[in-house]
This record gives C-alpha cells, sequence and structure tokens, in this order.
C-alpha cells in the first residue's frame, strides 16, 4: 500500500473504533438509572465516553487483524481494547487528582474531580479498573477460559507495580530529585505508558493465537511505539495549545517532570521520537503489506497536534 493509503486507511480505522468502543463501553459502563451508586456511575461515564483518541484498542484490533481478517476476532479484540480503554481512563483520573499531577481539564472537559469532587475521583477510577477485568473474564471476550485467564495475567501485570502504576510511582519521585540520565527516563516512560501499549498489541496477538515469534514482534513495536508516544505527549505539553490538546499544556516543566524534553530539548526529543518510530516500523518488516497500517499508525504517534 502506497504510504498515503495507508495512512487514509489508518485515519479511517482509528475513528471507526473510536466510535466502536465508545459504543461498547456505553453498554458496558453501568447506567445512572439502574445503578447501586448513580452518582459513581455518572462519574465513570464521564470519565470513559467523554472523547479520547482510542488509540490502545485501535492496537488491540489492528494487532489481531495481522493474523487475519475474521469477524469473531475482530469482535473479540474490540471487548479487549475495551476493557483495556477502562483501565486508560482509570489512570488518567487519578493521574489528574490534586495528589498527582493536579489537573483540571482533560479532553476538552473538566476533570472527574473537578466536575464531581475527590473520592468520587478515586472510586471511579477504582471502579473502572474492577470493570476492565471484568470485560475480560466475560466469555463474549474469549470463548476459552484460559485465554481469558492469560489477558487477565497480562493486563494485570502491564497495570501493576511492575508497569503503569509503578511508573506513575517513579514519574511522582522523579519531581522531588531532577533525573538527568536517559536511562531513568526511559525506564519510568516505559513503565508509566509503554505497559499499556504492549498490553494492547501482545493482546490482539494472543486473542489471533499467534506464535511466541510474532508476540516479540509485536512487543518490540509495542515498545518503539509506548516509547514514542510518551515523548510526543511530553513536546505537546511544551507547544500544544488547550484547545489542541484538550488538557493543560506547560504543566510537565512547571511540576519539574522527568521528560526527554527536559533532558535533550525539544528538538532532541523530536529526533529520539522519530528514531523510535523507525525501530517500531522495522520491527514489523516481516508482515510486508499486512503491517502497513500499523507503520502508518507509528507515524501519527509523533505527527499527532492531541
Ligand atoms: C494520555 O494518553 C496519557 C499518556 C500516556 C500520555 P492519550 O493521549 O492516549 O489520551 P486520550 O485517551 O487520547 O485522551
Ligand atoms: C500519564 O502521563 C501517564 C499515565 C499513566 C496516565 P502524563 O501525566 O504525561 O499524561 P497527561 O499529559 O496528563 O495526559
Ligand atoms: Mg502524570
Ligand atoms: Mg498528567
Ligand atoms: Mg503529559
Amino acid at each position: 500500500m502506497a504510504a498515503d493509503a495507508a495512512t487514509a486507511t489508518f485515519r479511517q480505522r482509528l475513528a471507526e473504533t473510536a466510535r466502536d468502543v465508545q459504543a461498547l463501553l456505553d453498554e458496558l459502563l453501568p447506567s445512572p438509572e439502574t445503578a447501586q451508586a448513580p452518582r459513581l456511575a455518572r462519574a465513570m461515564r464521564h470519565a470513559a465516553l467523554n472523547g479520547g483518541k482510542r488509540i490502545r484498542p485501535f492496537f488491540v484490533r489492528e494487532a489481531a487483524r495481522l493474523f487475519g481478517e475474521d469477524s469473531a476476532l475482530d469482535a473479540r479484540a474490540l471487548r479487549a481494547g475495551a476493557a483495556l480503554e477502562c483501565l486508560h481512563c482509570y489512570s488518567l483520573v487519578h493521574d489528574d487528582l490534586p495528589a498527582m499531577d493536579d489537573d483540571n481539564l482533560r479532553r476538552g472537559q473538566p476533570t472527574v474531580h473537578v466536575a464531581f469532587d475527590e473520592a468520587t475521583a478515586i472510586l471511579a477510577g477504582d471502579a473502572l479498573q474492577a470493570l476492565a477485568f471484568g470485560i475480560l473474564t466475560d466469555a463474549a471476550t474469549h470463548p476459552r477460559a484460559g485465554v481469558r485467564a492469560q489477558l487477565v495475567a497480562m493486563l494485570a501485570h502491564a497495570s501493576g507495580e511492575a508497569g503503569m502504576v509503578g511508573g506513575q510511582m517513579r514519574d511522582l519521585q522523579a519531581e522531588q530529585q531532577r533525573i538527568d540520565n536517559e536511562h531513568e527516563i526511559v525506564a519510568i516512560q516505559r513503565l508509566k505508558t509503554g505497559a499499556l501499549f504492549d498490553f494492547a498489541l501482545r493482546a490482539g496477538g494472543v486473542l489471533a493465537e499467534a506464535d511466541e515469534d510474532d508476540l516479540a514482534r509485536l512487543g518490540a513495536y509495542a515498545q518503539a511505539v509506548g516509547l514514542a508516544f510518551q515523548i510526543a505527549d511530553d513536546i505537546l505539553d511544551v507547544e500544544a495549545t488547550a484547545e489542541e490538546l484538550g488538557k493543560t499544556p506547560g504543566k510537565d516543566a512547571a511540576a519539574g517532570k522527568a521528560t526527554f524534553v527536559d533532558l535533550l530539548g525539544l528538538d532532541g526529543a523530536r529526533t529520539k521520537a522519530a528514531e523510535l518510530v523507525e525501530q517500531a516500523r522495522d520491527a514489523l518488516s516481516s508482515y510486508g503489506d499486512r503491517a502497513d497500517v500499523l507503520r502508518a499508525a507509528a507515524r501519527f504517534i509523533i505527527d499527532r497536534r492531541g
């Protein structure tokens, strides 16, 4: 596929996933009319149904699609993607809390603790996390219990101490003590952001019954893309407007965050992100044209404005 065609297909598939994830989450999230705790249900819906690029569910689906175009497989990948999105939305709600990044704007809306209150935001995050695992364990996600258990174990690893939450801890600790080595910054970004990307790509592979070599290739792509994604986020924090971002820019420098922009400057960070995109694209070379859309996605990661 020519590069322009792959980019157009990527945009179309990302838009499709955004629409499909929205519809599925609308179904899976508790409804305030029937919920045990209607206020909590409203806060969860505020966190999960208010936009977002849905890039992680896109990656689950697209990784599965590498191994075959099959509507049952695609429906399973969409469910695993929706579970991952719940986990991601929980991480954003907690990330925005006053005790963490203290942000009042997210996806162009007031953050959950602003629209509701802090306790409700903590609980909404907790409940979104539980929902994520609940979605994975439902037989609709995969008929075989062993595959569901594997996905649960993978998400537990990616989101816990050795993944996203561990990275968030080190990100906050780094505010107190400036980090001036690339190795440590890479480690933080891999944990806090890369781990969920790793889950996305590998989950797609697991659902498609890909072999270990395929999963390793997907993991290599995810590592490079995840790191590039966080570097791009850090560049946008400096360069983009609140309107483009849907969140308040300029917060990282103010908080003294450990970022590639802080360490290498904007140009150095851009060069690093571009190198990572090439690495990501190379990781998929054995798939030929089948991986063109994933290659276009890697470029989008650093070309985006929000
Ligand atoms: C923001 O993630 C948090 C980071 C890991 C940088 P996204 O940029 O994917 O946020 P949404 O889901 O599109 O709002
Ligand atoms: C957040 O990184 C990563 C998470 C695990 C949520 P950031 O703190 O840079 O994300 P934004 O910029 O608030 O979206
Ligand atoms: Mg943060
Ligand atoms: Mg933040
Ligand atoms: Mg950021």
